[in-house]
């Protein structure tokens, strides 16, 4: 067998086992199948318990590496008025959160889709959304209004892990994701 060939066999086996592991563990174990070897995190998942806790309680605990370090400071200046909601919090948990934030925001952060969330921005740009970087606007430019805002299952995209089945862990590869109501996403 020539090397070629030996690699094409190595990388379907892979494959194969991957998709299996998928199929049968329900995404469950995705930390210990083979899969995890040719997929790569696409941002750091969340590490901090009290983040998690305050901040994933009305929606998905967004990664600190979707938004750089001045938007996290702007939102967590005016919590009292969040989006219409009131998401205040004591000083000492505002000032922790804040600081986790920060500390993880895109700029500190090698994974690829801070970066590329990062250099979709213009400097003076802060924006409070990260579905409405310039990055995420490209990325789902061809995700129908039907699947989303239409959809009673989503509503919205800030509701990233509806859609994105590993969004939890890191993942947000387009290979990964189901669309309440209408199934895998096939490109
Ligand atoms: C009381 C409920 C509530 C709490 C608590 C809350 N949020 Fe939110 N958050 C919202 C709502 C409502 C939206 C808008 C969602 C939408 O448009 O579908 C939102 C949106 C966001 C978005 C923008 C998502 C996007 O579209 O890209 C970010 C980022 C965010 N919240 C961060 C935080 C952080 C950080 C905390 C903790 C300090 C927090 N939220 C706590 C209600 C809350
Ligand atoms: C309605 C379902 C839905 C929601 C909600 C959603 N996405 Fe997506 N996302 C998609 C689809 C579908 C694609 C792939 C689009 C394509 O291939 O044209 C995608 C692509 C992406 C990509 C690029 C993946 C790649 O392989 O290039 C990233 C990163 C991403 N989404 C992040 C997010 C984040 C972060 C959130 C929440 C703030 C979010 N998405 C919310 C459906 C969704």
């Amino acid at each position: 067998m020539n090397i070629a060939r030996k690699l094409l066999v190595t990388t379907g086996a892979l494959l194969m086992a991957g998709i299996a592991a998928c199929d049968h563990e329900e995404h469950e174990s995705r930390e210990e199948s083979s899969y995890k070897s040719f997929t790569r995190l696409d941002v750091a998942p969340v590490n901090n318990p009290q983040y998690r806790e305050e901040c994933g309680s009305c929606h998905f605990a967004y990664q600190p590496g979707l938004l750089p370090e001045r938007s996290w400071q702007k939102m967590m200046s005016q919590l009292e008025d969040h989006f219409g909601e009131n998401a205040e919090l004591d000083e000492q948990a505002r000032a922790a959160i804040t600081d986790y934030l920060v500390k993880n925001a895109a700029e500190h952060s090698d994974y690829k889709r801070s970066r590329k969330i990062l250099s979709s921005l213009d400097k003076d740009e802060t924006p409070l959304r990260i579905s409405e970087t310039r990055y995420f606007v490209r990325k789902h430019h061809e995700v129908p209004k039907s699947m989303v805002q239409g959809n009673p299952e989503v509503r919205s995209f800030s509701a990233c892990a509806t859609c994105h089945v590993n969004a939890d862990k890191g993942y947000y590869d387009e290979h990964e994701i189901r669309i309440p109501g209408y199934g895998k996403w096939d490109d």
